[in-house]
């Protein structure tokens, strides 16, 4: 006899659910590995070299892999991109062959906002290590801000570690200088390059390898731009008429500007060193009547924004909380950092998606 088909009562049911919201965590960086395997396959440029939708067969075909079971590679592929057509990379027209989407676009190698470098920095095996002495450190938890569940697995802090591994400072720096593309070409294309009118110096403090100091450079030939940041991340790079790159420490000294950028600098470090920081940067910039301001590009963490967002900017926290001693902040958190370094006002400006510009005022 057969059995009927929802013969389970409410409890049932809800221990069926739990389980697979269960599975759904616990197989979560499936999604991960999965993205990472097309990038590694060169998936979404093969398709994009193309020039029209592509069939399962040509695409296997173009992989750059050994083909010698082609029935076998040809069953993953297709389960491959299965998922990754679920999760929103591809789409599949029936009779026609897999296409990018808008999201796959950002992950063409020669796509200017490529954010390839992002993502192979934060997918590497270094990145990932110490996400598993994640509970080793959490028994022996510190104020030290030396103290990271990076530095657990790897011995060092994260860029003590990058300064002396070339492969992984090299890594990290394009994946700073993806995002900064990606930044600077939404500010510009949005008009809101006037929030660099009028200065006649800036200095990016953590600047990297300089790619948004170059692109206010470029567009305000006005302003004399410097990058600021420790010398093994500038060395050998040279400046331009209007830029200059400087090698130091910002919990010693900055140099001297109008306005001070710090883009994704100040969620690195825990709320005692962002006064300091702050404090610095206080030190390098004119009065307020003067022009003198703070330009700081960060998350506002907001419950309010729609659960996806959130989710990511959730996501950002832990991954400050794992590589560096950092966090993401609230606007009533970044409030109170910018009292205690001693400035009078800020103004937020929500322009970026998941992050904000905000400028600070001495
Ligand atoms: C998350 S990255 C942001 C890079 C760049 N602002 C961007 O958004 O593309 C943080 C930067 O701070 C720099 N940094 C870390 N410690 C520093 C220090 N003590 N003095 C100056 N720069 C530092 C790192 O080398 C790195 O380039």
């Amino acid at each position: 006899m057969a059995l009927p088909n929802n013969d389970i009562g409410d409890e049932t049911r809800r221990v069926l659910s739990a389980q697979a919201h269960i599975w759904n965590h616990i197989f979560n960086y499936i999604n991960s590995m999965s993205l990472k395997c097309a990038i590694q396959l060169e998936i979404p440029d093969i398709i994009h070299s193309h020039g029209r939708p592509m069939n399962l067969s040509d695409l296997v075909e173009a992989l750059p892999i050994n083909n010698n079971n082609k029935a076998k590679t040809h069953d993953c592929v297709y389960r491959l991109m299965r998922i990754l057509i679920h999760a929103g990379f591809f789409i599949h027209e029936a009779e026609e062959g897999y296409l990018l989407t808008p999201t796959s676009r950002l992950l063409l190698k020669d796509e200017p906002m490529s954010m390839i470098p992002f993502l192979q920095f934060e997918l590497d095996p270094n990145l990932m290590d110490p996400w598993h002495s994640l509970n080793k450190w959490f028994d022996n938890i510190s104020d030290d801000s030396n103290s990271t569940p990076y530095a657990t697995a790897h011995g060092k802090p994260f860029f003590k570690y990058a300064g002396n591994e070339p492969r992984l400072n090299h890594s990290f720096n394009e994946a700073m200088a993806s995002d900064a593309r990606l930044v600077m070409t939404v500010l510009i294309q949005n008009g809101k390059g006037l929030l660099f009118e009028g200065l006649k110096s800036l200095v990016d403090v953590g600047g990297g390898t300089g790619t948004v100091a170059k692109a206010i450079a470029d567009a305000f030939p006005q302003i004399n731009c410097t990058v600021f940041d420790l010398p093994h991340v500038i060395e050998g790079l040279e400046g331009s008429k209007n830029l200059s790159f400087v090698g130091g420490d910002m919990f010693n000294s900055i140099p001297c500007a109008d306005a001070i950028l710090l883009k994704w600098v100040l969620h690195n470090w825990s709320n005692e060193d962002c006064i300091k920081i702050l404090k610095k940067c206080k030190e390098a910039i004119p009065s307020k009547e003067n022009g003198g301001r703070v330009i700081v590009i960060e998350i506002v963490m907001d419950q309010n924004k729609d659960d996806k967002s959130y989710e990511t900017q959730l996501f950002m926290d832990m991954l400050m909380m794992v590589e560096v001693s950092g966090k993401e902040r609230s606007e009533q958190e970044w409030a109170k950092l910018f009292v205690d370094a001693g400035f009078s006002d800020y103004n937020i400006i929500s322009i970026l998606g998941l992050r904000s510009v905000i400028e600070v005022y001495p």
